[in-house]
């Protein structure tokens, strides 16, 4: 049973990021935040753009935040939206996830009380793009 004060840790700053979120044209804000191994906490939000296809999600956001600091590896990500809704990160995320995760990496979905599920990312990206594709 993974520690509940550490999962909320990482909630609450996904919480924070998300009400800076900048959503002007969607209004629909997200907060992320991501645990690496070396145990920091990375948050993100998303910002969108007057060009729509410029804005990024907010697990781009936290992951940017993550590498900018130097760290490589992804232990776990907390992904935050509002109302009733959980939100599963959309496609090109769980790509990014991928690149500095792995199969058991936890993705934690959560609505405004907090995590309210918990999945793998090889559930959430079956057969997925990886290096040893490029080697065949
Ligand atoms: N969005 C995220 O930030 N993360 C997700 O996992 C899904 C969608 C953002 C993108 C856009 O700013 C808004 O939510 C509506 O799609």
């Amino acid at each position: 049973m993974q520690d509940m004060n550490s999962l909320q840790e990482l909630f609450a700053a996904a919480s924070r990021a998300r009400e800076n979120a900048y959503a002007p044209y969607s209004g629909f804000k997200v907060g992320a935040a991501v645990r690496s191994e070396s145990g920091k906490i990375y948050a993100g939000c998303n910002v969108e753009n007057i060009s729509y296809p410029c804005g990024t999600c907010a697990e781009a956001g936290a992951i940017a935040a993550m590498a900018a600091e130097g760290d490589r590896k992804i232990r776990e990500i907390a992904i935050v939206a509002g109302g009733s809704c959980l939100i599963t990160p959309c496609g090109a995320c769980r790509q990014r996830i991928k690149e500095f995760g792995g199969p058991d990496t936890l993705i934690h979905l959560a609505g405004p009380q907090g995590i309210e599920k918990s999945v793998r990312l090889a559930d959430l990206l079956p057969l997925a793009f990886d290096e040893t594709e490029l080697k065949k």
